[in-house]
């Protein structure tokens, strides 16, 4: 979250007033204009706010369809999230490399498919926008379903769509850490009624058919599912945080372009699926080796991270996957259920060493809207030297 003041104090405020935190209410309907200002800032039929983003892809997958016997893939790199989303569903987590643009890596994805997948989780990775045309095409080709995860990349996009929106669903996060953030909170973005009103009974299971008349004009009957409802209070910070979005991010990429032109001569960056699009949350700079990597944060005094020590965005350090933890239960364990037993992985360190190659190479450097013109400088001069 890089901005918040005073117009989310009266947001949060005037909920508090009204006294009504429930989503389903005749007064203010925080929850109602958050969801029709995210469907028409990203221009997608149905987005559902819910508590998280992990709780956005949850009820993606179980939307589609998607369970035990199927195979999901999902990128080397991406937060832990992504893949314990897949367990989740009781599907198998299917670990495929990321590319030099830091996503999903089509090439390695099409040899990871099986008769078993099901679907393709692109995550547009630190707002770096995923290679979208190609896994719309493997989709084609395969008859596969695409999830994206855009939940470090709200409002950014690929060719000149949010990113989100381009699969058959879509999730964002607002945590802490996000580009916009109400505290917690997620979005289910898709253009399919039928997922939308999957998602809306799974993701409010209890409640959804008795407040209000949500599903009045619904085919889908109701189902069991959890519970993962938003309130007024957090709709009511979103609203503002949305409102702010595409000032944050033409700010970051007005940065990011100005240090990039100022230093292509004199380093490498990653390439982009969509320079365009990219969120711009993060400059990555591209060595040909790990110890050139190294050395460049240890000459600089800027604030630098190498992703390959960024821990639980890299899939060998992801546990609970690794050592085939998928549930408490065991029978609501995807390793262990009877329904998966011909496509238990081998998962193992050294299985993407690509990613692991591209991880120990880049360098990133966190930007942020509000860098004054003598921050930008500093971080050129530093660069350059
Ligand atoms: C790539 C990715 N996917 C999913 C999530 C889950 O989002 P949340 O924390 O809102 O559940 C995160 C959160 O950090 C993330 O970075």
């Amino acid at each position: 979250m890089y901005r918040i003041g005073q117009e989310e104090k009266e947001a949060a405020a005037r909920v508090i007033d009204a006294k009504n935190f429930f989503k389903v209410n005749d007064g203010l309907k925080e929850v109602e204009h958050a969801e029709k200002e995210i469907e028409e800032k990203f221009g997608c039929r149905h987005a559902i706010v819910m508590t998280s983003g992990k709780a956005a892809l949850i009820s993606a997958l179980t939307a589609l369809g998607i369970g035990p016997g199927d195979e999901v893939i999902v990128p080397a790199y991406t937060y832990i999230a992504t893949a314990m989303a897949v367990l989740a569903v009781g599907a198998i987590p299917v670990i495929a490399e990321s590319d030099e643009t830091m996503t999903l890596d089509p090439v390695d994805t099409e040899k990871k498919i099986s008769k078993h997948t099901k679907a393709i989780m692109p995550v547009h990775i630190q707002g770096f926008p995923c290679n979208m045309d190609a896994f719309c095409t493997l989709a084609e080709k395969y008859n596969l379903k695409i999830v994206e995860d855009a939940c470090q990349a709200d409002g950014g996009s690929y060719k000149g769509k949010r990113l989100g929106t381009i699969g058959d669903a879509g999730a964002l996060s607002f945590n802490q850490y996000k580009v916009i953030s109400c505290g917690e909170g997620g979005a289910l973005l898709t253009n399919e009624d039928i997922l939308f009103q999957r998602a809306l009974i799974y993701h409010d299971s209890s409640a959804v058919s008795f407040f209000g008349n949500q599903m009045d004009s619904f085919s889908e009957s109701m189902f069991g599912g959890v519970e993962y409802r938003t309130n007024e209070l957090n709709a009511a910070v979103l609203r503002v945080q949305i409102s702010r979005l595409d000032g944050i991010l033409a700010d970051l990429r007005r940065v990011k372009k100005t240090i990039m032109d100022s230093c292509k001569d004199a380093v490498s960056f990653i390439p982009s699926n969509d320079i365009e699009g990219d969120c711009a949350t993060t400059l990555a700079l591209r060595f040909d080796s790990a110890a050139e990597a190294v050395a460049f944060t240890e000459k600089v005094t800027l604030g630098t991270t190498i992703p390959i020590n960024t821990g639980k965005h890299i899939y060998k350090h992801w546990t609970p996957v690794m050592e085939k933890r998928g549930a408490f239960h065991p029978l609501m364990d995807p390793f262990k259920m009877e329904a998966n037993k011909e496509i238990i992985p081998d998962y193992h360190e050294n299985m993407c060493p690509k990613t692991l190659d591209i991880l120990s190479r880049t360098v990133y450097i966190g930007l942020n809207p509000d860098m004054s013109e003598g921050d930008i400088e500093n971080i050129i001069r530093e660069i350059r030297k």
